[in-house]
């Protein structure tokens, strides 16, 4: 498949699926080789892929090599390790609701094709994972179209603020926050980028960084505490990032550190704009406070890229999301559209309920 970046996030190889390993970046460009579905689901776990569309389209792949793996001949054996397998891949990230989707749509191939015969079978869980994978892309490029929309208002010299990484890294390929900055950059839009490190991963600054540096689009990197700062020294014109889950009334989690962001943007009257698909949309909740909050491990704040900065002795946690309230959301841009308040009605709209 043609990449639409320079960045290949995943390279799916007929019977296994290779991961640009993104603790390494940008220091050392190397892929880590998946050809068991125990293998993708600690990639996904550890964080070798992450960003919620990429964790849905790995973990696709990831049901689609447990059908490979399976070599016996019993149709009733052939489904119940199916369902092992997406249980496994189920349990590695708990926000992202990508990834759940991502597998329900693998579950669905399956009952469809119960009566099919294993190969088969086989076969339609591959062909729905490269469907996913596709769809993804084509997906992205239709948001940064639907960005250009939303910043219609912008003259141009935009000078734009964006949390973790929501680019070609975290999903299939082009991005969806990132997708709309290369948009807005290929309508010579863009002034600058303001990219917040994001501890304790430093997605901003190890990916994010390293995406732009490529597209040659400008930017800077700032601390995370930096930012309402630069807002209100008028350095900061507008912010956008992606979503791992957004409740059916626009409450959005996303990376830890994306809801002071929006607090300041409202203090500082700075447009707020999420950038997602609609897969990343649970219609099955109502707000925010049912979006299950990943706590990570403490090493992740206890080390900065393995070297040790807070003694074992200290207290450490690690929540990995917050929740930005859709009052905080000035329009969430999606394939299908650019969302504004009421989110309740329009995100009902869209879905078409
Ligand atoms: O912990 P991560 O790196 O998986 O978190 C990623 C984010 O928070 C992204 O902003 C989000 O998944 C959107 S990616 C297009």
């Amino acid at each position: 498949m043609e990449p639409e970046s320079k960045v290949q996030t995943l390279i799916w190889e007929g019977k296994s699926l290779k991961l640009i390993d993104q603790r390494k970046l940008p220091f050392a460009v190397e892929y880590v080789v998946c050809d068991t579905y125990e293998k993708v689901g600690i990639a996904i776990k550890e964080m070798v892929v992450r960003g919620a569309p990429a964790i849905g389209v790995t973990a696709a792949y990831g049901a689609a090599i447990a059908g490979i793996q399976y070599t016996g001949s019993s149709k009733r054996d052939f489904i119940k390790y199916m369902e092992k397998a997406i249980k496994f891949l189920s349990s590695s990230r708990p926000t992202a609701v990508n990834l759940f989707w991502a597998l329900k749509r693998m579950r669905e191939v399956l009952n469809k094709s119960k009566n099919l015969e294993i190969e088969i079978i086989r076969q339609n869980l591959i062909q729905e994972a490269k469907k996913i994978e596709i769809e993804d892309i084509s997906i992205n490029r239709k948001i940064g179209e639907n960005g250009l929309e939303a910043f219609k208002d912008f003259k141009g010299n935009i000078k734009i603020l964006t949390h973790c990484n929501a680019g070609a890294l975290a999903t299939a390929g082009y991005g969806t926050a990132l997708g709309v900055v290369r948009s807005l950059a290929a309508a010579g839009k863009i002034r600058y980028v303001i990219v917040d490190e994001t501890r304790p991963y430093l997605q901003g600054a190890r990916l994010t960084a390293w995406e732009l540096e490529q597209e040659k689009i400008p930017f800077f990197i700032i601390t995370d505490s930096a930012a309402a700062y630069m807002m209100s020294i008028g350095e900061v014109d507008s912010v956008i990032v992606g979503a791992d889950r957004i409740a059916s009334n626009g409450d959005s989690a996303n990376k830890v550190g994306t809801l002071s962001i929006s607090i300041s943007a409202l203090y500082y009257r700075i447009p707020f704009f999420i950038a997602a698909p609609l897969s990343t949309i649970d219609m099955s909740i109502e707000n925010g406070q049912q979006i299950p909050i990943e706590e990570r491990g403490e090493k992740e704040v206890r080390e900065v890229m393995g070297t040790k900065i807070i003694s074992d002795k200290i207290p450490v946690r690690n929540p990995a999301f917050d929740v930005t309230p859709a009052k905080n959301i000035s329009a969430i841009i999606t394939e299908k559209g650019v969302i504004k308040p009421p989110y309740k009605e329009n995100i009902a709209q869209i879905f078409g309920k």
